[in-house]
């Protein structure tokens, strides 16, 4: 196991570019099982998940040859349709399977997912989607098994307790393509990824109209050919280096972002007191001495992601004031809290709010990352905290960071990897 040893306290500067987004490709490469047709998907990081999806492929009997930062995909006469356990106990992402299989073979059995540091991870709305298409679903030994001989379109509400979800939409839509007739997705979720899966998948033949609001219309087609797409670039990562630039008080230029996929970011740092601005695809951003608190809700895109709200708890941690973030996606979705406090911070829960008083310095200290999102938070955190910061169970950020370290040390970070003794 690999650990990141951050020595605190110094600016950031320079530029970056951003790599592209992993829960973009992710969708993307389980959309390519849709066709017997090689796709070509470019743009893709280099990460643990990928990896982890190419495998899945590569269980169901798809070529994969990758390299580059390209992965070419041959699905022709592949067979198999099961996802199993050890790999989906690993991501979660690969529930996305679910509906092409289906679609394309008639057939899908996938581990469930399970509940992960996050929070509860249902597929009650995945289920839903593709059962009012017409398939036959059950579950029985851990596993999901849905059966249909071809699915027929319909009008499906696909909403939760928590509001849209992405990856039951990419699903149901991924489906639908295939089915005979229109299907009509209510409450879809419109987060840049699944937009970037319907641009895909509309290159790839199928007819899919809405999809930047929470309408999406699928007129169904009956076969869908190879594609080439490049991936966007990942909307997290860029928030995740525009924090990093904020609470060192850095200077920053992020290259080859899609500013208009972080517009909620840059409103809460410019609100903290953080100076952006943004031409093409360029996003510098600059700093300052202390920061002032904010308060921030995370919803649904084009609300504060989620996945943002970690790395934004530790730029709140060191500002001069009170700040109650609220997670209304993964309400339990906390677990950061006590690795931050240990560096100092003064982080209490209420309910599903987070309430920070912010302090003049962190201080470093050994701490464990217990997913991607939180592990990101500790990385930034040690990059302001008097001293040293171990931050321990780094496999967790290289499910969903490429190259973090090397980036933020390109940068001017004091952050290197070391083998755990
Ligand atoms: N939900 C249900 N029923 C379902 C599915 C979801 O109640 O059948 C709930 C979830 O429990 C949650 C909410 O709906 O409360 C939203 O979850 P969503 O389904 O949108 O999450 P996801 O599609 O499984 C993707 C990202 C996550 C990101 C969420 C929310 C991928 C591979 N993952 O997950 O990314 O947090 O959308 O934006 O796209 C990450 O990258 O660190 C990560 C966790």
């Amino acid at each position: 196991m690999e650990k990141f040893v951050i020595e605190g306290g110094h600016r950031i500067s320079g530029s970056v570019s951003i790599s592209g987004a992993k829960n973009s490709a992710l969708p993307i490469l389980a959309a390519t099982l849709l066709s017997d047709e090689p796709s070509v998907i470019k743009n893709v990081p280099n990460l643990r998940d990928i990896t982890t999806m190419i495998k899945i492929l590569r269980t169901f009997g798809l070529r994969v040859l990758s390299g580059n930062g390209t992965i070419r995909v041959e699905p022709r006469g592949y067979n198999q349709c099961i996802a199993p356990y050890k790999l989906v106990s690993t991501m979660r992402a690969s529930i996305c399977v679910l509906g092409p299989l289906l679609a394309k073979k008639g057939f899908a059995q996938v581990s469930l997912p399970g509940g992960c540091v996050i929070g509860p991870r249902p597929i009650d709305l995945h289920i839903k989607g593709i059962k009012a298409l017409g398939a036959n679903v059950s579950i029985g030994g851990g596993y999901v098994y849905a059966r249909a001989k071809r699915l027929h379109g319909n009008k499906v509400y696909l909403g939760g307790a928590f509001g849209s979800s992405v990856l039951a939409t990419a699903n149901v839509m991924m489906a639908a393509t295939l089915a005979r007739g229109t299907t009509i997705i209510e409450n879809a979720a419109c987060e840049p990824e699944v937009v970037d899966l319907a641009d895909f998948l509309v290159k790839m033949g199928a007819k899919i109209k809405g999809q930047k609001t929470h309408v999406i219309e699928i007129q169904g087609v009956k076969r869908l050919s190879g594609a080439e797409h490049t991936v966007i670039p990942d909307r997290i990562e860029t928030g995740t280096f525009m924090v990093a630039a904020v609470m060192t008080n850095g200077d920053i230029e992020i290259k080859g972002a899609i500013p208009d996929h972080v517009g909620a970011v840059v409103d809460k740092l410019v609100e903290a007191g953080a100076r952006i601005s943004i031409k093409n695809d360029r996003i510098k951003v600059c700093g300052r001495n202390r920061l002032k608190p904010i308060n921030v809700t995370t919803l649904p895109y084009p609300g504060f992601p989620t996945d943002m709200q970690a790395q934004l708890m530790a730029a709140m941690c060191v500002t001069a004031g009170i700040s109650i973030i609220t997670e209304k996606v993964y309400p339990e979705r906390f677990i950061h809290i006590s690795e931050l406090n240990r560096m100092g911070a003064q982080i209490m829960l209420e309910g599903s709010s987070a309430i920070v008083n912010g302090i003049p310095r962190l201080s470093g200290a050994p701490v464990m990352a217990s997913d991607l999102r939180a592990s990101a938070a500790l990385v930034l955190a040690g990059l302001v905290a008097r001293g040293t910061t171990e931050v321990h169970r780094i496999y967790h950020i290289d499910r969903g960071y490429e190259m973090i370290a090397e980036k933020l040390h390109s940068l001017g970070a004091q952050i290197r990897r070391e083998k755990e003794d």
